[in-house]
């Protein structure tokens, strides 16, 4: 599996810290960011590969946990820290659980919105996958 975590820069203040995070940190040209907030404790996002789309996650604040399978093994990133991010290359079904309340995750990526990027169906990704 080619997901990797990834230790940011952090430039520390007495005012607070700072990452900063650009295109020769994620390895791929930003084309879209997004973020995912208000998220219920415990609740799960994701259920989906992508074919083609790299994305890069962050937990901004609180935690989760990001669940990937290459369609035979499954390994699971706990995010929990602002200054360390998840690189995801694509064909990897995602599961994004145990949100923390409060917490916001920040995903990067390579490609803006396409629907047809996606496999939603999990058999679907294993025939694609295989
Ligand atoms: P989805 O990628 O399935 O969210 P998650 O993986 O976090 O569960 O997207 C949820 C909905 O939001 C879906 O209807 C597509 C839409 N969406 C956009 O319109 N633009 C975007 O950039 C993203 C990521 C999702």
């Amino acid at each position: 599996m080619n997901a990797r975590l990834v230790d940011l820069c952090r430039i520390p203040a007495p005012s607070g810290n700072l990452t900063p995070v650009d295109c020769s940190v994620l390895g791929f040209p930003i084309r879209r960011a997004y973020y995912l907030y208000d998220v219920p404790g415990g609740e799960s996002r994701g259920g989906h590969a992508h074919i083609a789309l790299e994305q890069f996650i962050v937990a901004v604040a609180g935690s989760f946990d990001v669940v990937l399978d290459d369609g035979t093994t499954r390994q699971t990133f706990p995010l929990a820290r602002p200054f360390i991010g998840l690189y995801v290359p694509p064909m990897l079904w995602r599961e994004l659980v145990n949100f923390s309340s409060g917490s916001v995750g920040l995903v990067f990526a390579s490609e803006h919105y396409d629907e047809a990027d996606y496999i939603r169906d999990y058999a679907e990704f294993r025939a694609w996958a295989a």
